[in-house]
């Protein structure tokens, strides 16, 4: 259960927030537990979860491990401060900051050498899912980002299914539609990875998911856990989430 908390948050805010949280969820053992500030309060978010069952995580991460490259940030750099977790192609990265399916690739890579655990996003937009193109945009998205990596690279990764509809809008995708989803990418998971590492792979939905609809949500076999934006930012309300 993966709360990314996008562009919220300063330090002390983080601070608070896991005062109140870490007891909240102490006692879950069924999952991982992951939230991901901006870059600048992964240090607080490390110090005050340090001894807890809550790993940290990066938004995004940058392929080479330095170099000219003013304002990016380096996977090495991300495991330093000590963050375990990194979300790459995050659909509000390729809509607004030209994230493609080939630099989600060469990132993966990067935040796997660093010994990083990638949660990688895919998802379609609205005109995607209207003109019946849903499956074609998910297998793009993974023959162009994941189907890359080895056999070896891909046991490590985590899948995030998005549907770009779906996010910040309140509108959820059904458990049905998102079992759909969920299944065609395990489908291309199986094809390029066999059977043993696509039933392996976790694969999270992300979209509007809110403690009142997160159970039928994890109903779905296919479906592992959830990524969650707006509503983890409150300490009660992920609580609920990572414990429906
Ligand atoms: P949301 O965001 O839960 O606010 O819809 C999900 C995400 O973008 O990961």
């Amino acid at each position: 259960m993966a709360g990314n908390w996008k562009m919220y948050k300063n330090a002390s805010e983080t601070t608070a927030f896991f005062e109140k949280f870490n007891p909240l969820v102490a006692g879950a053992s069924h999952c991982e537990v992951v939230i991901a500030p901006t870059f600048v309060n992964i240090a607080a978010a490390v110090a005050a979860t340090k001894g807890t069952n809550i790993g940290i995580g990066a938004q995004d991460v940058y392929w080479k491990n330095e170099g000219a490259f003013t304002g990016e940030v380096s996977a090495p750099m991300i495991a330093a401060v000590g963050a375990q977790w990194v979300i790459i192609g995050h659909s509000e990265r390729r809509q607004f900051f030209g994230e493609t399916d080939e630099t989600v690739l060469q990132k993966t890579v990067a935040a796997l050498e660093a010994g990083l655990k990638p949660i990688i996003c895919v998802g379609e937009m609205l005109a995607d899912r209207e003109a019946g193109k849903t499956a074609d945009v998910l297998t793009r998205q993974f023959q162009g980002g994941i189907a890359g990596l080895t056999p070896e690279q891909f046991a490590r990764i985590v899948i995030a299914y998005e549907p770009v509809w779906a996010i910040g809008t309140g509108k959820t995708a059904t458990p049905e539609i998102a079992a759909d989803a969920h299944k065609c990418i395990r489908a291309q998971a199986r094809a390029k990875f066999g059977a043993a590492a696509a039933d392996a792979v976790r694969i999270l939905y992300g979209g509007s998911v809110k403690p009142d609809n997160v159970k039928n949500l994890m109903a779905q076999p296919d479906i592992d856990g959830a990524l969650v934006g707006g509503a983890s930012l409150k300490p009660d309300s992920f609580a609920s989430i990572v414990n429906f």
